[in-house]
């Protein structure tokens, strides 16, 4: 029994590993190294009896038999690093890297890529912000991204997460993120553009603290619909509804985006706090990017189930400080898709 679970053990841990390395080139390049060894060095000597009494012998020797210590206290401290650090690869490869899928595009060395692509840091100080963006576009796809927002005083800054296509009729998705004094809450300002055109504001205020830990925003965009989420949380819905004449993005791939800048004539009360630049630099952290952009994904064709929508109303009733849906004194009659029922 114990030959078959320190076997079972290790063809799980390369079947593992070998999925795993097709995400990452990291641990592809990991995986090389290891074979290689594993090659050089008779690792996993504790297989080959296992290998050659399976076959013929009908009555295995007791000495063929390996627990699952025997197997570990026999590897010298040089194999176990290795095999160590497989193990651990495997677990970050489930994360994708800030390496591989974007760039700092500007700040001068404001924006960090830091902890082997896991962690991104932006700053701003008063000469300037900083960004990064995906180094592909996609048309339609679902992004993750775990944010920490400035924390004490962040009134005038702005740090944001987007997607954004080229041209000067742009399509774009926008969670952006207002600072504010301590203590005070921070908005969350939501925008769709189609064709260059935006004016579909929602903003909330969030039932935590953004700033005390890492929290998921995530943008699904497919056919059909754009969802919002916070955490798993729906914040809003756009739908398509081209069907009575509105416009939805849907022929242009968009990048992704994020920056951290100051909008202190605008951002915070409208521009009436302005930011304390003694407390610069400022800065915001993002980790966990996941992109996936592969149509035959459940985001594809997600929809609003019931536990969603409850949830969304949730957020809506509670949290919405501003919906572009019930501004009757920029839009004097609702706009067509806030009145549609689907
Ligand atoms: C800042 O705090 C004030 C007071 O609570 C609030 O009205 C406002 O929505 C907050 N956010 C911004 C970006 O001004």
């Amino acid at each position: 029994m114990e030959v078959l679970e320190t076997t079972a053990v290790i063809r799980l841990a390369c079947n593992v590993l070998i999925l795993a390395s097709f995400c990452s080139p990291t641990l592809f390049f990991f995986l090389v190294i290891y074979f290689m060894l594993f090659l050089s060095l008779p690792l996993y000597i504790p297989l080959s009896p296992l290998l050659s009494s399976s076959h013929s012998s009908p009555n295995p020797p007791q000495t063929h038999i390996h627990t699952y210590a025997s197997f570990i206290e026999p590897m010298s401290p040089f194999k176990l690093f290795f095999f160590t650090a497989l193990i651990l690869a495997a677990f970050s490869a489930s994360v994708a890297d800030f390496n591989s899928d974007v760039n700092v595009a500007w700040g001068n060395g404001r924006g960090k890529i830091l902890n082997n692509g896991q962690l991104l840091t932006l700053s701003l100080d008063k000469s300037s912000g900083s960004g990064f963006q995906s180094k592909t576009e996609y048309l339609f796809g679902k992004i993750d991204m775990q944010i920490k927002l400035v924390p004490g005083n962040s009134a005038g800054t702005v740090t944001t997460f987007y997607l954004k296509s080229e041209g000067s009729t742009w399509d774009e998705i926008d969670f952006e993120f207002l600072g504010n004094m301590s203590g005070d809450p921070y908005t969350l300002h939501t925008n769709v553009y189609t064709q260059g055109k935006g004016d579909k504001e929602q903003q909330f205020h969030l039932w935590f603290d953004p700033t005390a830990n890492f929290h998921t925003y995530s943008i699904l965009w497919n056919p059909q619909r754009i969802i919002l989420t916070v955490d798993d949380t729906p914040i809003r819905e756009f739908k398509n509804s081209e069907s009575i004449g509105v416009l939805f993005p849907k022929n242009k791939p968009m990048r992704m985006y994020a920056s951290l800048w100051n909008a202190d004539d605008w951002a915070t009360r409208g521009g009436l706090v302005k930011t304390d630049w003694s407390k610069a630099p400022f800065m915001a952290s993002y980790r966990n990017i996941k992109i996936d952009s592969k149509p035959n994904s459940n985001w594809y064709t997600q929809e609003m189930d019931s536990t969603s929508q409850a949830r969304l109303r949730w957020v809506q009733k509670n949290y919405m400080i501003y919906n572009y849906c019930t501004d009757r004194r920029r839009f004097p009659q609702a706009p067509k898709e806030c009145t549609a029922s689907s």
